[in-house]
């Protein structure tokens, strides 16, 4: 495959494309790059246009496209122009067609080949937008929209879904490289809940522009991206859970989507519902946004529900689809005809928009009359002259095929626009944001620990004695600093991978970072709270129970309590990464933590007395070595203990002799740290594994 950038000299130019291009050519000869005529979104547009750009289309895209099919050697100066980009669809214009795209789902543990299971969701849609374009997609609920733009942009797709169909770009299949040419301002906005705006901005600014532009210049094309959205005045408010916790309004919320999604300056734009829970001014404000990014050359598609009458005549085109079908594809102004001709006509003080959606909605109680009516609707649209129109405009798409080798070169130039120890600052610097800013997750656990603690201490406080009771409460006290260390910790991790999962698979897909580099900062962001809260447990119990005051003893037990609390960290990421939902994650892994519990020995259990189809399970248990680490160190030494005053009673007068009772073996000092390190190190190789194979595809 071959792919070219904007200059498109075999295509025929059509009046709002060639304006388009005109304003496109102006900014590659620097001439918006002084702005100040007035306009806004000029005066933006220009300033989002760096000059390192222009110069970089002005010397280098012409020259590429005038040399179209040109040599291979060129291929060294177009990838160090590639990198001079902010996306491979910075400076381009891109008209979008697709062909007979249908997509028929198969219900889960369903046959592929028994036709029964099998639901068309979408039946050979065909379309076309030219660059400058701002497409409309509309369609009641359920008729396919969001379907269509999943396949045009190549995400989202659930393995579910049998694909078919050409999708193309300037008469070239991108395949899954469309996204990086293009946004997608998706149907639910998904954010860090407890970054600002700004953050947020600052975050996908730092990871998908990188070191193309200084750290002013990309503060600065935030603080205009802003500006544009209308977002500055609530630039400094966390983002926060609709509903949940106090938030910037939906409104925002959408608009900062579009401003992540223009952050690289793409040349397409899909965007789905993005009107959707806004006022009509508000509406008409984002649909007036659409146009001017139109107008400056970029391609957009649009799904939208029920437009008012004045937003609706802001769209240059529209897509109408009915049960998977296209009911009318043209102009907005010859859907009216479409409808007219088929005796449908709108009448006078009706909102065509709606009234398009109602002719083609399928009615309760009428649901075999109204699908008779929307199929007829279709094949008549199939025989139109507009969905001839579309067919010739595909046509003429394919026939003149761009060189896109620009694209191909920006696709094998390294994916990622900063290095791996970048991603890592970035993606740690949010987790641990979040950690410490969720009331829930560090305040209320913080306080909770030293509840515990103080409870804890107190119930052992005059029980720790060198006595035949006191061995029981010694015993007892320091496996509780393994269950204590433990729950909570694999608790916290269980939902970790699930949580962030619709906020993970965009940004991934965007590559704004690599999976194991995301993986590595969910457990570093992690590591302070395990260290707080371990830290503030160990120091509180060991006074308060009254352990042997030693530096070593207790630095163990520190250690001791800190290695836990990862070790069952690294375990609920395991859970979490295996777990299809959090509800199931909150099922095993109390579940898991009671067998390694049990398995632990200690208190619960003479583990010479498993019966051998159940003791390997023992080895997994990092109960049993941290306990045995404990006991050894704090029995190791002790001589003193008095036997009861019955000289009926057993009695155990050396911590040796305990240690041998519980099966501790003072030589395994060391076998024993290292199989918690191989605990640790295992469950992550396990837990990645387990996310890379389930993100192996990234869409
Ligand atoms: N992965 C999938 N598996 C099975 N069915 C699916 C899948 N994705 C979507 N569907 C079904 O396909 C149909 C179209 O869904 P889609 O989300 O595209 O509708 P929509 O037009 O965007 O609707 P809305 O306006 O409500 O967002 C729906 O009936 C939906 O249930
Ligand atoms: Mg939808």
């Amino acid at each position: 495959m071959a792919y070219t950038y904007a200059y498109k000299p075999k295509v025929k130019s059509r009046s709002e494309v060639g304006s388009s291009r005109d304003v496109l050519r102006e900014e590659r000869q620097g001439l918006l790059a002084t702005g100040g005529n007035g306009d806004d979104w000029q005066a933006t547009r220009a300033s989002l246009v760096r000059p390192v750009v222009q110069a970089g289309r002005q010397g280098g895209y012409g020259a590429v496209a005038a040399g179209n099919g040109g040599p291979r050697s060129e291929a060294p100066s177009f990838r160090s122009k590639a990198k001079t980009l902010l996306s491979a669809g910075d400076g381009m214009t891109a008209d979008l067609t697709f062909e007979n795209v249908s997509v028929i789902s198969v219900p889960k543990n369903g046959s592929r080949d028994d036709t029964r299971n099998l639901t068309q969701l979408l039946n050979n849609v065909s379309g076309t937008v030219r660059a400058g374009e701002v497409m409309a997609v509309m369609g009641a609920s359920g008729a396919g929209k969001s379907t269509l733009m999943n396949v045009l942009t190549n995400r989202n797709l659930s393995d579910n879904l049998m694909i078919d169909g050409i999708v193309k770009v300037n008469g070239t299949e991108l395949g899954s490289a469309i996204s990086k040419i293009s946004g997608y301002v998706q149907q639910d906005d998904v954010f860090f809940p407890t970054l600002s705006v700004r953050e947020h901005m600052e975050f996908q600014a730092a990871l998908r522009i990188g070191r193309l532009l200084t750290k002013q210049e990309r503060y600065q094309r935030i603080d205009e991206l802003l500006n544009l959205m209308g977002l500055t005045k609530c630039q400094h408010t966390r983002i926060g859970l609709p509903g949940i916790e106090k938030s910037i309004s939906g409104g925002e919320s959408k608009r900062l989507a579009f401003a992540t999604e223009l952050i690289v300056n793409p040349a397409i734009l899909f965007c789905d519902e993005p009107t959707t829970g806004l006022d009509s001014f508000m509406a008409e404000q984002v649909v007036n946004v659409l146009r001017q990014l139109a107008k400056r050359g970029k391609t957009i598609i649009c799904v939208i529900h029920q437009p008012a009458s004045h937003v609706f005549n802001m769209f240059s085109r529209l897509l109408l689809l009915a049960e998977g079908r296209v009911a009318y594809h043209g102009s907005c102004d010859g859907a009216l005809r479409f409808f007219e001709s088929l005796n449908f006509p709108c009448p006078e003080s009706y909102n065509a928009a709606e009234h398009y959606i109602k002719t083609l909605a399928i009615a309760g109680g009428h649901v075999a009359e109204c699908k008779e009516k929307v199929n007829a609707i279709c094949d008549a649209f199939e025989r139109s002259p507009d969905a001839a129109e579309v067919r010739k405009s595909i046509d003429v798409a394919t026939g003149h095929e761009q060189d896109l080798r620009s694209v191909m070169l920006f696709d094998q130039t390294p994916s990622y626009r900063v290095s791996a120890l970048v991603q890592l600052r970035w993606l740690v610097w949010r987790a641990m944001l979040d950690n410490m800013r969720n009331p829930d997750m560090f305040r209320v656990r913080t306080i909770q620990k030293i509840v515990v603690a103080v409870i804890y201490g107190m119930v052992y406080l005059h029980g720790v004695k060198p006595t035949q009771e006191g061995i029981q409460n010694i015993n007892g006290a320091l496996f509780l600093y393994m269950t204590e260390n433990s729950f909570a910790p694999m608790l916290d991790l269980v939902a970790v991978f699930q949580r962030g999962i619709a906020l993970f698979k965009r940004e991934y897909a965007a590559y704004m970072y690599r999976l194991s580099i995301y993986y590595l900062a969910q457990v570093l962001g992690w590591l302070p709270s395990f260290a707080i809260d371990a830290s503030v447990f160990c120091v509180i119990t060991y006074f308060m129970v009254g352990l042997v005051p030693e530096w070593y003893k207790f630095l163990i037990t520190f250690v001791i309590c800190i290695i836990t609390a990862n070790v069952a960290a690294a375990s609920g990421s395991l859970v979490s990464t295996i777990s299809p939902s959090i509800d199931v994650g909150l099922v095993i892994a109390p579940t898991l933590t009671v067998i390694v519990m049990l398995f632990g020995g200690g208190v619960y259990l003479k583990l010479k007395t498993l019966p051998p189809y159940l003791a390997w399970l023992q080895w997994l248990s990092w109960f049993r070595y941290g306990n045995e680490i404990l006991g050894i160190v704090h029995w190791q030494g002790v001589t003193n203990i008095t036997c009861s005053a019955d000289p009926q009673l057993p009695c155990i007068t050396t911590g040796a002799e305990v240690m041998a009772d519980n099966q501790y073996d003072p030589a395994k000092l060391g076998f024993d740290f290292g199989m918690l390190a191989a605990l640790y190190a295992g469950f992550h190789l396990c837990a990645y594994f387990v996310l890379y194979t389930k993100n192996r595809k990234r869409n």
